[in-house]
C-alpha cells in the first residue's frame, strides 16, 4: 500500500529553511546515541535479565537507588528509593495522578501562564482548572490565597523552576509559603520540576521535592530533558504513602511497573557517571544558546518585547509592548519561515494574548539569532507581507 503522505516518525517536523522557535523539544544533536548505545551494551551483556519481565509496581528497586543517588547529588537534598515511583515521563505520570486522585468536576488550581499541554490533560479528565495569577517569580502567594477562600482544590499544578513557559522561578520563601498553605487549606501540590536540574546561572532553590516530609507534595521529573524524549522515562517522588495508591492502581496491576527496559538502561547511564557527564554538557550547550537568544532578542527586538531573561530550562517569554495579539503575527511568522507559540495557549481562560514563547532547545545558536532577527522582521511588518 503506498501513501500520498511521507510516513512520519517524531511529533515535530519541520521544514528545510524553517527556524521553528515554537518547538520546546531537544535538538537532535543533543540526543546521546553513543551513551544510549553504550548503556544498553553494558546491560544487554548481563545474564541477570529481570527487565524482560513483568515489572515491580513502583519501578526497579536497583534503579529507584541509583536514581535517588543521582538526586540526592544534584538536588542537593537526601532522596530515598521508596520515595520514587517510575513513571513513563511526566506526562504520563500527570495523567496517572489525574486517575488515582481525581474525578470529573473537581477543581484543580494551575498558574497563569502554564504548560499547554498539562490544561489537555486536566481538560481529558473532565476537570475544572482554576488560575492562579503568576508575577516574574512565579506564583502570587496572596493571589493563591484568595482563590483559596472561595475554592478547594484537589492539587494545585505548578511548575515552580524555569517555568514553561514563563522562565520564572519561584523563590525560596514562597515555595516555603506554599507548602504552609497546601497542609493549612488540604490540598496536594503537583510540582512538575522537568527543568530543575537544567539550571544555567546561580544556583535554583530547593526543589520542592525536597519538603516531601510535609506529606502534600508530588513531585514529577523526566528523563526527557536530560538525556531523550524518546526512552518515556520518568519518576514521581512523594511521601510513600502518596506512591501507594499508584503502585495499586489498575493499569499498574495488569502491566506492571512501568518500562523495566528502558530504566534498566539509564540504571547503567548513572552507575557509570555518563548521565551526570550529560549533564554537564547539556548546561553548558543550553547556557550558551539561552545567552545567544537573550543577545539576539536585546539587539533585533528592542522596544518591541519587554522579558525577564530566564537561568535555566528552554523558553524566553515576551511581552509585546504594543499589545498586539501575539496569535494574529503566526501566519506572517511562518511567511518569515520562523514561528513561535502565542500567549493564548497557556492560558486557562483565554488570556495572555500579547504574549509569546520563543524555545532555544531545539535550534543551534546561529539559528537562533537567525530566527529572532525573522521573529523581528515578523512584528515590525504589520499588515502581514504577502
Ligand atoms: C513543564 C513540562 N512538563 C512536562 C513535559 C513533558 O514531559 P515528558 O516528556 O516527561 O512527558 C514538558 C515538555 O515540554 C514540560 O515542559
Amino acid at each position: 500500500m503506498s501513501s500520498a503522505e511521507p510516513l512520519r516518525t517524531t511529533q515535530a517536523d519541520t521544514s528545510p529553511g524553517m527556524i521553528d522557535l515554537a518547538i520546546g523539544h531537544p535538538s537532535p544533536s543533543l540526543l546521546p546515541r553513543e551513551l544510549i548505545r553504550g548503556a544498553a551494551q553494558q546491560r544487554l551483556a548481563m545474564d541477570f535479565t529481570p527487565y524482560l519481565q513483568y515489572g515491580y509496581e513502583p519501578g526497579d528497586g536497583f534503579f529507584r537507588a541509583a536514581l535517588a543517588d543521582f538526586l540526592s547529588r544534584n538536588y542537593g537534598t537526601e532522596t530515598r528509593e521508596s520515595e520514587l515511583f517510575v513513571s513513563g515521563g511526566a506526562s504520563q505520570a500527570l495523567d496517572l495522578l489525574c486517575t488515582v486522585y481525581t474525578k470529573p468536576g473537581d477543581v484543580v488550581f494551575v498558574e497563569e501562564p502554564t504548560y499547554f499541554l498539562a490544561l489537555r490533560i486536566f481538560q481529558d479528565h473532565g476537570l475544572h482548572v482554576v488560575s492562579v495569577s503568576t508575577d516574574e517569580q512565579g506564583l502570587i502567594m496572596e493571589a493563591l490565597q484568595e482563590q483559596l477562600d472561595n475554592l478547594r482544590p484537589v492539587f494545585l499544578y505548578t511548575v515552580p523552576t524555569h517555568q514553561n513557559p514563563s522562565g520564572a522561578t519561584l523563590p525560596l520563601h514562597r515555595r516555603r509559603r506554599l507548602i504552609e498553605l497546601s497542609r493549612e487549606k488540604d490540598f496536594l501540590i503537583v510540582a512538575d520540576e522537568v527543568y530543575h536540574l537544567l539550571t544555567y546561572g546561580d544556583r535554583a532553590p530547593l526543589p520542592l521535592a525536597a519538603f516531601l516530609a510535609e506529606g502534600t507534595v508530588l513531585s514529577l521529573g523526566s528523563f526527557s530533558k536530560i538525556l531523550a524524549p524518546g526512552l518515556r522515562l520518568g519518576w514521581i517522588q512523594a511521601a510513600p504513602s502518596l506512591l501507594l495508591p499508584l503502585a495499586k492502581c489498575g493499569l499498574l496491576d495488569s502491566g506492571g511497573g512501568l518500562n523495566p527496559f528502558t530504566s534498566s538502561f539509564v540504571l547503567s547511564a548513572i552507575d557509570t557517571g555518563m548521565l551526570d557527564d550529560h549533564l554537564g554538557q547539556l548546561r553548558g550547550e543550553y547556557g550558551h544558546r539561552l545567552q545567544t537568544m537573550r543577545a539576539a532578542i536585546e539587539k533585533h527586538l528592542a522596544g518591541l518585547v519587554e522579558f525577564s531573561p530566564p537561568g535555566g530550562g528552554f523558553f524566553f517569554w515576551l511581552r509585546l509592548s504594543d499589545g498586539r495579539d501575539s496569535s494574529t503575527l503566526l501566519g506572517n511568522a511562518k511567511r518569515h519561515r520562523t514561528s513561535f507559540v502565542p500567549g493564548s495557549a497557556f492560558s486557562a481562560g483565554g488570556g495572555l494574548l500579547d504574549r509569546l514563547r520563543l524555545s532555544f532547545s531545539f535550534n543551534g545558536p546561529e539559528e537562533i539569532a537567525e530566527g529572532v532577527q525573522r521573529i523581528a522582521e515578523t512584528l515590525s511588518r504589520n499588515p502581514p507581507i504577502v
